[in-house]
């Protein structure tokens, strides 16, 4: 390689993208959750999207097992505690957390921009991560206002 794996994540890191919070409930009814910004649109018909998980992170064998049904919740600028929260090593995320099953008894979070409900469609070799396929079943639409972005390795607002 070329180049080094600093300057390959600062190159990645020129790609703005939204921010969202995957949501999923284990076999044994324990709630999870992780925060990517790997999110991407694949098909419409079928209606199918996307995002890619580490294989070291500890909810890897949820999504990429036993969890077949998850929620991807896509964050608003206010919601920046919970991308925090997602993505750091905390004991328990869910705690007073405020959310609601979906039709499928997957947690999903209050207050989002949007929230798909997907099945899992298939499940790809990403190296390093996991590429997870979801055919949509159910989409709401919920606050309207901005996104949280991120870019450069930091979270923005939209015009800031
Ligand atoms: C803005 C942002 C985007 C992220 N995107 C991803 C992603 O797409 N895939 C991923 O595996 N981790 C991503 N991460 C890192 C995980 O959220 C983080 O490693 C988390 O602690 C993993 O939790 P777990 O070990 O409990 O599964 C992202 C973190 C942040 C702050």
């Amino acid at each position: 390689m070329s180049f080094s794996s600093r300057d390959f994540r600062d190159c990645l890191g020129q790609f703005a993208t939204g921010v969202a919070v995957v949501t999923a409930r284990a076999n044994n009814g324990a709630k999870a959750g992780i925060t990517i910004n790997s999110f991407a649109s694949v098909s419409l018909d079928p209606a199918l999207v996307l995002f890619s998980v580490d294989q070291r992170a500890a909810t890897h064998s949820l999504f990429a097992g036993e969890c077949d049904r998850f929620c991807i919740n896509i964050l608003n600028r206010d919601q920046r505690d919970l991308s925090d929260l997602f993505s750091s090593p905390v004991q328990d995320r869910w705690e007073d957390l405020v959310f609601e099953d979906d039709c499928h008894g997957v947690p999903k979070l209050i207050g989002n921009l949007a929230t798909f409900s997907c099945k899992r469609h298939a499940i790809h070799d990403g190296g390093d991560h996991s590429i997870i396929v979801g055919h949509v079943q159910d989409i709401s639409m919920g606050n309207t206002g901005d996104p949280l972005l991120y870019y450069g390795g930091r979270y923005h607002s939209l015009g800031e």
